[in-house]
């Protein structure tokens, strides 16, 4: 280029704000689509209390999330569900294990924080407490693309548009401030906003619990739109097993810190494998009256994290528990056909376990 043909400010200046605005469109697939948007390996959150005794709120968990699916994640309240989002999403660091983000490592050169947290959001359940209660809706949907270098005018403009698409019509909403709404239109609200830095990856954390049926069935297919419509990818936690079976292609059961079951919705939820993911689906209320619990419901006392039992965390509750189980900790380890990890002795072949398959044959 010649040394005198120099843009001009005006031009620079649009120049900026383009190569800016891109960084917001959608992201490429680096990785393609058989690598996991997201690959956790020993994920591991303890809390100090007084006196040394020690929460292990999440403790050493290994899952997946694959391009474009939702992972439901289940579990009696305090197993951890909640730590393991904030994990995910950095609010909070971890004491151990690491994360790959679409092959990428979480934090390291090539995907460094600040990068990470634009392509990983979160929506909480309490829709008021996320927003900021002197901003109007609009510019609080436009607050981060303008922290991330979009003007004043596009970041409204895209902020009206994604009202809009989240089923607001922003002529009647866009300058309304958060007590102005009902709890469902407040969550479209975190939704939008949420989705106003092009993530690639949702992390729900029981966001539909607090609203009505109706609303919240409404929001639930709002949610199935819009991962097709942007391409995106759920982590959805809830305690309601029903939502989570609407919502979910796998499903993660956690107990006391720890994955106990992971694998598809249908055959899960058909054939549950680990004998706390069964109690737990036997206590779900059920529509159909020919499908109300055989099973008992969960007995013994609730979990606490503080002292977990050695062995298997669940044993002490456990209808099938033998010496093994209070001494050994069960593997998370491949079931079956469909993809299936259970953490149970009673799934694995040639455990020493009255119920254990017999030991696989190894033909030389
Ligand atoms: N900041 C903290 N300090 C100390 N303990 C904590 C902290 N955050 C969470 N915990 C503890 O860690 C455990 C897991 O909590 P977490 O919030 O992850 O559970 P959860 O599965 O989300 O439960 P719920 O279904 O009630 O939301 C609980 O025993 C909780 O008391
Ligand atoms: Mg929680």
């Amino acid at each position: 280029m010649h040394p005198a043909a120099h843009p001009h400010p005006d031009e620079l200046k649009a120049l900026a704000e383009k190569s800016r605005a891109v960084k917001l469109l959608p992201n490429a697939d680096r990785g393609g689509p058989a690598t996991p948007l997201l690959s956790v390996t020993g994920l591991t959150k303890h809390f100090p209390l007084a006196r040394g005794a020690v929460v292990r709120a999440v403790d050493g968990v290994d899952f997946t999330v694959k391009k474009g699916e939702t992972l439901g994640v289940v579990g009696e309240s305090g197993c951890g569900k909640s730590t393991t989002a904030r994990l995910i999403m950095q609010l909070l660091d971890q004491d151990a294990g690491e994360m790959l983000f679409d092959g990428e490592l979480v934090g390291g050169l090539e995907l460094p924080l600040k990068e990470y947290r634009r392509q990983a959001q979160m929506v909480f359940q309490d829709s008021y407490a996320s927003l900021n209660p002197r901003m109007t809706i609009e510019a609080s949907v436009a607050f981060g693309p303008q922290v991330h270098g979009l003007s004043k005018n596009n970041a409204i403009t895209r902020a009206r548009d994604l009202l809009a698409k989240v089923g607001l019509d922003p002529a009647r909403f866009a300058g309304r401030y958060p007590h102005e709404l009902s709890g469902g239109q407040r969550q479209r609200v975190n939704i939008a906003r949420a989705l106003a830095l092009s993530p690639r990856l949702l992390i729900l954390d029981e966001s539909v619990s607090a609203l009505d049926k109706s609303v919240e069935a409404q929001v639930l297919n709002l949610l199935l739109d819009l991962r097709e419509a942007f391409d995106l990818t759920y982590v959805f936690i809830s305690h309601d097993l029903n939502v989570v079976r609407f919502m979910s292609d796998r499903v993660m059961v956690m107990y006391l810190g720890e994955i106990v079951e992971i694998g598809p919705v249908e055959t899960l939820y058909a054939a549950p494998a680990h004998p706390y993911t069964r109690a737990l689906l036997a206590a779900m209320p059920s529509m159909d009256p020919d499908r109300r619990t055989e099973e008992a419901p969960l007995a013994g006392d609730p979990p606490n994290p503080i002292n977990p039992p050695p062995g298997c965390r669940f044993h002490p509750r456990c209808p099938f528990a033998e010496a093994l189980c209070c001494a050994v900790r069960p593997e998370l380890s491949p079931v079956g056909e469909d993809g299936r990890q259970v953490a149970c002795h009673i799934n694995t072949p040639g455990a020493r376990h009255s119920k254990a398959p017999p030991a696989l044959e190894i033909i030389p």
